[in-house]
């Protein structure tokens, strides 16, 4: 089980809205708590709580790393963090220049069946790019990536490494 209370930034703003971070933060989670429920029809309450009451703030161009053995609610907080699953209780707050978070997975969200400029042109029309647009900025992307000679091989074909870069 996660847990952590470190304040780092200033005081809460008062004005500052739902979803708002104080001044200055670009993250800030506040007493978060994520509990999955147990499958089937266990004793209420013997579900799995992933991360209790976490507090803690990211300044702009701060490296933060969460450390922590295998379980202990690591993934589970990156998702909060990125819209990607609920919290139980508490709050997470992206702003202050961190509008997008980007989430590479910890396994590949590859599709096997897609050339690896196929996955990132997939990337691009989910987020609402035109067709030409994305098999253009697909191919750029991969370009940027260092993936140039790869863009024609299929996840299996790839390093580890260039898989993550794909993701
Ligand atoms: N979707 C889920 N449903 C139920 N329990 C889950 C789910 N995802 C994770 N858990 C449980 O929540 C706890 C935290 O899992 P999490 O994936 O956040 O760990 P982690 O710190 O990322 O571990 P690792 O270092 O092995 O990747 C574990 O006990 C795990 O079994
Ligand atoms: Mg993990």
């Amino acid at each position: 089980m996660l847990t952590l209370h470190r304040r780092t930034g200033a005081a809460k703003d008062a004005g500052g809205g739902p979803g708002a971070p104080s001044a200055g933060a670009a993250i800030e989670v506040d007493d978060l708590s994520v509990m999955y429920s147990a499958r089937g029809s266990g004793p209420a309450g013997s579900g799995t709580l992933a991360v209790a009451g976490m507090t803690f703030e990211v300044e702009p161009g701060e490296s933060v790393v969460i450390l922590g053995p295998s379980g202990c609610g690591k993934s589970t907080l990156l998702k909060v963090m990125a819209g990607l699953l609920e919290p139980s209780s508490g709050s997470v707050a992206v702003g202050n220049g961190a509008e997008r978070i980007g989430f590479v997975f910890q396994s590949d969200a590859l599709m096997p069946w897609r050339t690896a400029v196929q996955n990132v042109e997939l990337a691009v029309l989910l987020r609402g790019g035109a067709p030409r647009e994305a098999r253009d900025s697909a191919r750029e992307l991969m370009d940027e990536l260092g993936l140039a000679d790869a863009c024609d091989r299929y996840p299996a074909e790839l390093s580890g490494g260039m898989r993550k870069r794909v993701s």
